[in-house]
């Protein structure tokens, strides 16, 4: 299918991994499969990697390791609970590093000095007891929606992406009576052209996610 997508113009092909919206992880097998087509065309590969402690089947895999041409982006927001800190950074080959960090210096100059100290001392931190969290609240929302959603991927990050039930005309419909009962889901619609999917995002508290999931049943 990647191959398919692949034209004269392609110069650079973009994985995040695990996946917003869907919670996919992609497989080392498959990783290596697209750095395989990636070669073959001279394409360079970014990845978003920002969600890479949050695999729950299988270890995650790092395109960047076997494919140079990668540039790997990832940042400090989910691992250590750091959103709105606006720090990131990102590895790859020397020249482009040395090209995006002109640009940088001259477009946002650079991080701020808090942001850095707070990252420093979170990486001190082992994120692997709130993973742990994270994958209890997964096993939870699997349980509890199973017989009433059809569930496929979301071995990563902290989301699913579910079919609206059919009684619904599409994902904004689905969304609004979400919203209604204070429930707040993202129609497929800000992800793709598909408005069939809505994503979850398990990102809350235990508490706050069983209701939610209360919800969710009410309204399949
Ligand atoms: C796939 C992905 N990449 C990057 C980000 C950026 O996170 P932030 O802007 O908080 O650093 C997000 C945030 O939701 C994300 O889902």
């Amino acid at each position: 299918m990647v191959k398919n997508k692949i034209t004269p113009n392609t110069k650079a092909l973009l994985i995040n991994n695990p996946n917003n919206p869907s919670g996919a992880v992609y497989s080392e097998n498959e990783l290596k499969k697209i750095a395989e087509i990636a070669d073959n065309h001279n394409i360079i590969i970014i990845s978003d990697e920002i969600y890479e402690h949050f695999t729950y089947a299988e270890n995650h895999f790092s395109i960047g390791s076997i494919y140079p041409n990668t540039i790997t982006m990832n940042g400090f927001s989910k691992a250590y609970a750091m959103t709105g800190w606006r720090l990131g950074y990102m590895t790859g080959p020397e020249k482009i590093i040395e090209t995006i960090n002109n640009l940088i210096q001259y477009i946002v100059f650079s991080s701020n000095s808090i942001s850095q100290v707070a990252a420093l001392k979170a990486l001190e931190l082992d994120p692997s007891e709130m993973i742990k969290k994270y994958a209890e609240k997964r096993r939870y929302i699997i349980d509890e929606l199973s017989d009433h959603y059809e569930i496929n991927g979301a071995q990563g990050a902290y989301y699913f992406f579910l079919k609206v039930p059919p009684k619904y005309k599409d994902a904004y419909e689905f969304c609004q009576e979400a919203s209604k009962n204070k429930l707040m889901i993202l129609p497929g619609s800000a992800f793709s052209q598909n408005n069939s999917y809505f994503r979850i995002s398990y990102g809350a508290p235990m508490k706050d996610v069983k209701r939610g999931v209360e919800i969710l049943k009410k309204l399949a």
